[in-house]
């Protein structure tokens, strides 16, 4: 495991390893040899700096050595009936041909209405909502659409794994900001420097994935002027706006003065409906942003599943109650894996959103993320990600331990049982010869 380059490629929203049964020898490693055989590489050199994901060796070894799985950020558990019935009906009902281009204009107009709801802007469901695969295609569609070769892109890291891919397909460069502990808060100076002239976007994500951090209004106005003195794009990935704990509340950067404009929000159905796997997601922005994301949009997948559109339609006519369920069912579900990990004795730092918790692990005399995923693994039988690959510089994570909370209460509190029986802290004496 140790000797493997691990570039985050686009696993969190995949299956399992397990489940994905990839043999070894097919695997790519990150400089493009293929492990196990002597074939040369077939990879395109846009990718050839992307190893193997880390989720998916994360659950095959979780898979081999029967741990539980906090790794994946996928719930273990289904979603609501009232969807899945819609999809179903309109299966019946014979829509099973290819969707409009931008989207079931049914969903379109339930993701107008929402957002309108959400952030007091008016959209035109026709001109600018566009659906889907998922967040991601929205995510790779936004920067085929809307940036060329050479264009700098400012990303705060740690980083969700498919943006740097999607920028490599598109031939933007990376520039990097990174989000630090205690609160995974950005310094306004790095963020300040890291504009330049070529800057086209910024890319935020909040809440935010691994750290759960959710940017504050007066954060994400700093980020809305840097934009606008930079005349640069916004891109905003908010899939877990709907998860947010102890009063945290969202704010959407389109709906600052202005910034709508230059804004593409991106979200999807799959974290707060629980249905990661029907890949269904939108971007919304104005006509002129929406019409280049569509240019992507209409050769990369054209169109996205009918039916699971029609279900999609049917989430988000939800009641208000729904959203409060779902937001209760996670504090609970966070609490107790916050209480266990700080009980066992790892520095925790509490998410305000997301389905997310990175933990301190040093107490217990590791130094390196890696090495200690793997011991979590093997001798305690606890997955989680290393975050590491999260970063352009993995030093900023190595002492992080990322865990996923969108479990059931019995999978979480089987992990807590094992990390306390299993997780023994380092003793003061010990603590110092390992630093
Ligand atoms: C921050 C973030 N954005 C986007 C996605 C992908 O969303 P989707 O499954 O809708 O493609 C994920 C999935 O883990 C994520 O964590």
């Amino acid at each position: 495991m140790a000797s493997t380059t691990h570039t985050p490629g686009s696993g969190e929203d995949s299956e399992p390893a397990a489940q994905d049964g990839a043999p070894k020898s097919s695997i790519s490693t990150a400089n493009g040899s293929v492990a196990g055989s002597r074939q040369t590489t077939q990879v395109a050199d846009r990718f050839s700096s992307f190893g193997q994901t880390i989720f998916t060796e994360i659950s095959a070894l979780a898979a081999q050595h029967k741990a539980v799985n906090l790794g994946q950020g996928f719930p273990d558990f289904d979603g609501a009936d009232f969807v899945k019935e819609a999809a179903i009906q309109a299966i019946r009902d014979g829509k099973s041909q290819y969707a409009l281009m931008t989207g079931v204009p049914d969903l379109a107009t339930e993701i107008a209405d929402v957002f309108e709801r959400d952030t007091g802007i008016e959209v035109d469901a026709k001109k600018e909502v566009t659906v889907t695969a998922g967040c991601t295609e929205a995510i790779a569609s936004a920067f085929l659409g809307l940036c060329n070769p050479g264009d700098e892109v400012v990303v705060f890291e740690p980083a969700y794994d498919s943006y740097k891919a999607a920028m490599a397909m598109a031939g933007a460069m990376v520039k990097p900001v990174v989000l630090r502990p205690p609160d995974f808060s950005f310094s306004r100076d790095e963020l300040s420097a890291a504009f330049s002239s070529k800057t086209r976007v910024i890319l935020i994500n909040t809440p935010h994935n691994p750290t759960g951090r959710v940017f504050t209004e007066s954060e994400l106005q700093f980020i809305a002027d840097l934009a606008a003195r930079h005349d640069a794009l916004v891109f905003s990935d908010e899939v877990y706006h709907r998860l947010l704990y102890n009063g945290a509340c969202h704010v959407s950067i389109a709906q600052l003065p202005g910034m709508y404009d230059r804004t593409v929000t991106l979200n999807s159905l799959g974290k707060t409906f629980s249905l990661t796997g029907w890949k269904v997601g939108w971007a919304i922005a104005p006509p002129p942003l929406s019409h280049a994301i569509r240019m992507a949009h209409q050769f990369v997948t054209f169109s996205v599943a009918t039916p699971l559109q029609h279900g999609a339609a049917a989430a988000l006519r939800a009641p208000p109650q729904f959203y409060e369920q779902v937001r209760a069912d996670y504090t609970r579900r966070r609490d107790i894996l916050l209480e266990g990990l700080r009980d066992v004795g790892f520095n925790v730092f509490e998410p305000q959103g997301s389905f997310f918790v990175m933990a301190d692990f040093t107490p217990f005399g590791f130094d390196d993320d890696v090495a200690f995923s793997k011991h979590l693994i093997e001798k305690v039988g606890v997955a989680a990600i290393p975050p590491s690959g999260f970063y352009s510089n993995p030093a900023e994570g190595k002492h992080l331990i990322r865990f996923a909370f969108c479990k059931t209460d019995a999978v979480l509190l089987e992990a807590v049982r094992r990390l306390k029986q299993h997780l023994k802290l380092q003793e003061p004496c010990d603590r110092k010869a390992v630093s």
